[in-house]
């Protein structure tokens, strides 16, 4: 029987074996961390991370052929084919600090890899890393392989979070990259051989590994650059009096832009496109590339000033000012259908708005309020490391209060942000929320998810990204 290893029983780690598990009955799957509280979350009824679809495929494999261990070095050494997804942070001090990836983790984990290993193994890079990462990998576990072959390879995982399940059944393709020796090639059709289970073999792209390590930041960065170049879009459509949605479905049509990822929003967010595009400008400037490093940046800047200009148009809509004001603040993940908070954009609204001293209330259905005060204390990139690293609770702070329901946090707040797409917020009582807030009310949507027409109509002033302005908005222009 094969035997897989995961190390990182993370959003990857245990959404990607869960799969493999349930597809392969002949492989028996062991996921592997550090953090005891997360293995026994994924052996428990309350999985550690939300994600529609996760709990069935779980349910049906563990215990039979997917196990979740703390016991690290048993199972790498008894496994044929070792996964590797930890955390690959940005470097928050030192050489490439704010931008460089930190491998860390990753160094560790090669190096426990090496000294429990008793047999020839296949070391797959799940986590994201910069190019040339398998080099150095192969380097740690070679100088201390007492003789075992190790084969590297480097194989991306393209999932997004809330779609997770539906994208590993139904990957647009599944990147394998490898040596091109006869032993890196023998490796390749081995791991290609599990993903044949379900992947059609046309879906399989096989490439060098650095190929692979490349493609998997190019693919993030020009995803997150179509966002970027949609908000900056709708910047211009809110000074011009165009729809940023009409644009957006005009621009989609042409079949060499396609329509996806094309929604104006508050900014992108989550663990992956800004730790992503950093990393790849650091390589850049590593590689003497400073042009196509600048290029890059500007995703990044755009995206920051995207959040910023939302702050700014609450506050000056406001008469110029929220200190003391509630603001009720609905959808803190940084999309719908994921409980995730890392990199959502939320933190940087929230930031803003509290140092213009509102009182905000917080909702969202799938974050608690021990998060998002952790969250909004944290410094910029410290949430990237594993539980028990992470800076202890800090005191929470006076001005958030974290409620559950929309219409708990929208009672008698003179504004409301809306901030992730949750599909609940589309179909509340805005009547009812009107009703209850102080006049004039206000609506910002992040996300354009509410129907303004019918908002104004209720007496709301509304702000939705990208879309001409209410009057009341013109007369109180936004610093960007
Ligand atoms: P995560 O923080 O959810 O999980 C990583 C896990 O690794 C943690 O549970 C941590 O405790 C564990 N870990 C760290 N060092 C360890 C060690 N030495 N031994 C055992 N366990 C260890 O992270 P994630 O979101 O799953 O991301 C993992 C990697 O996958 C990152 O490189 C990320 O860029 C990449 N990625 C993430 C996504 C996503 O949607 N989240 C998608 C594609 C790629
Ligand atoms: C993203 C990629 O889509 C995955 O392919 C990749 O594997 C993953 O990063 C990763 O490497 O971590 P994810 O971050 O989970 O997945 O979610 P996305 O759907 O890409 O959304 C990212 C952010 O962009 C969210 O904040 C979302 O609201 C925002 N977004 C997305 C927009 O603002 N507009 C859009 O049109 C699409």
């Amino acid at each position: 029987m094969v035997k897989i290893c995961c190390i990182g029983a993370g959003y990857v780690g245990g959404p990607t074996m869960a799969v493999i598990a349930l597809k392969c009955p002949e492989i028996e799957v062991a996921v592997v961390d550090i953090s005891v509280s997360r293995i026994t979350a994924w052996n428990s009824d309350a999985l550690p991370i939300y994600e529609p679809g996760l709990d069935e495929v779980v349910k049906k494999c563990r215990g039979k052929n997917l196990f979740f261990s703390t016991d690290v070095e048993k199972h790498v050494s008894e496994a044929d084919i070792v996964f590797v997804s930890v955390n690959t942070p940005t470097k928050t001090q030192g050489l490439g600090a704010g931008k460089a990836a930190d491998l860390t983790y990753w160094e560790s984990a090669a190096r426990m890899i090496a000294d429990v290993s008793k047999s020839n193994k296949i070391v797959v890079e799940k986590s994201t890393v910069p190019v040339k990462t398998a080099e150095a990998i192969e380097k740690i576990l070679t100088h201390n392989s007492k003789g075992i072959d190790f084969q590297i390879l480097s194989n991306p995982e393209f999932l997004a979070e809330g779609t997770a399940i539906q994208d590993l059944f139904n990957p647009d393709r599944v990147l394998i990259g490898g040596r091109e020796t006869p032993e890196g090639q023998k490796a390749i059709a081995a791991l290609r051989d599990v993903y044949a289970h379900w992947v059609p073999v046309d879906r399989i792209i096989c490439s060098n590994l650095w190929s692979a390590e490349l493609s998997k930041l190019a693919a993030n960065a020009f995803l997150a650059q179509r966002i970027s170049s949609v908000n900056a879009m709708s910047a211009l459509c809110e000074a011009t009096g165009a729809d940023v949605s009409q644009v957006a479905h005009a621009v989609g049509k042409d079949t060499r832009i396609g329509p996806k990822f094309l929604n104006a929003s508050v900014g992108f967010g989550g663990s992956c496109f800004q730790k992503d595009i950093l990393n790849l400008v650091y390589i850049c400037e590593c590689n003497g590339l400073p042009e196509v490093a600048n290029y890059w940046k500007q995703v990044i800047k755009i995206n920051d000033y995207q959040k910023t200009r939302f702050v700014n148009r609450i506050v000056s809509s406001m008469f110029n000012t929220v200190s003391g004001k509630k603001i009720a603040i609905l959808g803190f993940a940084f999309k719908k259908d994921t409980g995730d908070t890392r990199e959502t954009p939320a933190i940087d609204v929230c930031k803003g708005l509290l140092g213009d001293k509102a009182l905000l209330s917080i909702y969202d259905p799938q974050v608690n309020e021990e998060q998002i005060q952790r969250d909004l204390a944290m410094k910029k990139f410290d949430w990237d490391h594993p539980v028990h690293l992470q800076p202890m609770s800090p005191t929470s702070i006076k001005q958030v209060n974290v409620v559950w329901d929309a219409y708990a946090a929208t009672k008698d707040a003179h504004g409301v942000c809306i901030l992730t797409e949750w599909d609940e917020f589309k179909t509340l009582d805005y009547q009812r929320i009107y009703n209850n807030m102080r006049k004039p009310a206000f609506i910002f949507d992040g996300r354009n998810v509410v129907d303004e027409a019918k908002l104004r109509a209720i007496g709301f002033i509304v702000y939705s990204i990208g879309k001409p302005l209410d009057q009341w908005l013109k007369d109180m222009p936004a610093v960007a």
